[in-house]
């Protein structure tokens, strides 16, 4: 089973900054997830929120921000005071991280608030700009995106995210085109997924943080989980295959 680290390692580091990217790059994991976001002056960079009230010392949209001002505010301090100055990185800083590792880059659009047109094309031109599509896989809860996504970038996988629990995936995933289901824990362990699984979807489950809920991910075949202490789950999966 794949291990994502979650908004980089965002247990122990500020979520979605480069300080969290580099210690998910440093570790022998398999990919990392990120969101992306894009300024009114159409600078793409890498947030959880909509807005930067909760992680930053600034406030308000990104859509309404250029640049230069997202880019003064403090995005690590509410983590912690020894992350103090760090900044929202950009998704060409982290394209430019990862570029010499091997991971696999998750990049979500979260355009499931505001539409932010042509957010995909900006997405996917920046990502050719570096040579890494196929390191990409992407993902949303805006389906009407993955289904845009899977049109102009065929060869990579897109994820339809989701949190409710549905009834039928399987047929669902078959109508918007793709078998990368990424879902809730608590979807997870609902009939569905199972059934999903047996009927060869790749199901990806967010956020595993305990070991527990990592065994019942590994007991139901799932193809990878996102979570926030990806050093965590690497030691106890290290441990399980080649003891201490
Ligand atoms: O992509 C998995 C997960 O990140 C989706 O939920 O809210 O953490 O972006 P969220
Ligand atoms: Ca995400």
């Amino acid at each position: 089973m794949n291990i994502f680290a979650h908004r980089g390692a965002s247990g122990t580091f500020p979520e979605n900054t480069l300080v969290a990217f580099r210690e998910a790059a440093r570790l022998p994991i398999y990919g990392v997830e990120l969101d992306v976001q894009r300024t009114k002056d159409g600078v793409l960079v890498i947030n959880h929120d909509e807005k930067i009230d909760r992680t930053s010392t600034g406030k308000g949209y990104i859509r309404d921000m250029t640049f230069e001002e997202v880019r003064s505010y403090d995005f690590g301090s509410w983590k912690g005071e020894q992350f103090a100055g760090e900044k929202i990185p950009t998704l060409d800083e982290v394209l430019d991280l990862f570029k010499a590792t091997h991971h696999m880059i998750n990049i979500e659009f979260k355009t499931d608030v505001f539409e932010y047109p042509g957010l995909e094309d900006d997405v996917i031109a920046t990502v050719k700009s570096h040579d890494m599509m196929e390191r990409v896989l992407f993902s949303s809860f805006d389906h009407e995106m993955v289904e845009r996504v899977l049109a102009k970038a065929p060869f990579n996988e897109v994820g339809a995210l989701f949190m409710k629990i549905l009834v039928n995936l399987d047929d669902y995933s078959k109508w918007i085109g793709t078998n990368a289901l990424h879902v809730s824990l608590v979807a997870a362990k609902r009939r569905a997924v199972k059934m999903a699984i047996e009927a060869g979807n790749k199901v990806r489950v967010y956020t595993i943080n305990t070991l527990k809920d990592y065994e019942l991910m590994e007991e139901l075949g799932v193809e990878a989980v996102f979570t926030d202490y990806p050093e965590k789950l690497y030691r106890h999966a290290y441990r399980k295959r080649y003891g201490n």
